[in-house]
Formats: C-alpha cells, structure tokens, sequence
C-alpha cells in the first residue's frame, strides 16, 4: 500500500475535515492500538505545520507511557499530576497551552516546545486509554479550531481500535 495525502484545501475548519476522512481512511479495517497511533502520528506530522513533536502516550493503568511520534525523543513516562498531558488525562478535556512557560508543571522534553494541544483519548466505557499531544515551536500556535478538529480525529482513533 502507498498513501498519498491529497493537500489540504479551504480553511482550517474544512482542512480538518478533509484530515479526519484521511484518518478514518488510514485506519479502516484495523484494530491494532499501535499500528493506528503511529500511522496518526505521521498523518499529522506531513499535514499540520509548525510542529516540532506530535504523538501519543498511552496510559498503563497508573501513568501514560510515550508511544508512537514524530519528533526528538521524548520523556517515557509522565504521571497523571504532571504536566499538559496530564492534565488532559486527569480532566478529560482538549487543552490548549498558548505559552508552555506559562503553564505550571509543564514538562519540557523538547526544550523548542512554545505552545501545546494536547487530546484524552477515552473509550466508551469511560476507560481512560492515552492522550494525544501536538507541540509547536511557536507561541499560540493552537486554537480551538485545532482543538476541535484534533478531537474529532483522536475520537476516530478511539473508535477505530475498540
Ligand atoms: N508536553 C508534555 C510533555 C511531553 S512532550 O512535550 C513530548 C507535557 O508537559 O505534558
């Protein structure tokens, strides 16, 4: 198999549309946790810009554990009262970090890391499975319309590996 993402085209709102069909696309007719999250991870490397790391981690019943990205790597293990991937896990909401200095607690990994989005990743029955993390090197580089396209497509990882 060979993918080609087409390019993204419109406005934001609708190249993230466009992105969740490629998504879905990607991950049709395949369970496997892993396998999706890395496919995920490359998906949005090549289509998003202005990032400097964009992956997963995977909660192992007591923490979340780094999974498949794109980017330098990363630190391995990040307890739920710890930093923005944390706090999307403990709260179970998107967050969206303008300024990474700003933000009390935040672990710096990648020291070029400026802002952050950051997506739970629950199953239907309420079980927490990971969360998705996008980090950009320029300040304020996410805004709701990322935090909602962001959700959709981690919703669609979800779905697709339950
Ligand atoms: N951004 C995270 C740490 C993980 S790395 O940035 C890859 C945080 O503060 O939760």
């Amino acid at each position: 198999m060979s993918f080609h993402a087409a390019p993204l085209t419109g406005n934001r709102t609708e190249q993230y549309v466009q992105l969740l069909d490629q998504a879905r696309a990607l991950m049709h007719g395949e369970r496997d946790l892993v396998a999706n999250a890395a496919n995920l991870s490359a998906l949005l490397w090549h289509a998003l810009p202005d990032l400097n790391w964009c992956g997963f981690y995977l909660f192992d019943g007591t923490e979340l554990v780094v999974g498949p990205f794109q980017g330098l790597p990363a630190c391995i293990r990040i307890p739920l009262d710890k930093g923005v991937c944390g706090a999307a896990a403990r709260t179970r909401q998107v967050q969206v970090v303008r300024d990474v200095n700003a933000f009390e607690g935040h672990i710096a990994c990648d020291s070029a890391s400026r802002s952050e989005c950051v997506v739970p990743l629950v199953a239907k029955d309420g079980t927490l499975l990971g969360v998705l993390d996008l980090d950009s090197p320029h300040l304020a580089r996410f805004d709701d319309i990322d935090a909602r396209g962001l959700e959709a497509i981690g919703r669609a990882w979800v779905e697709a590996v339950q």
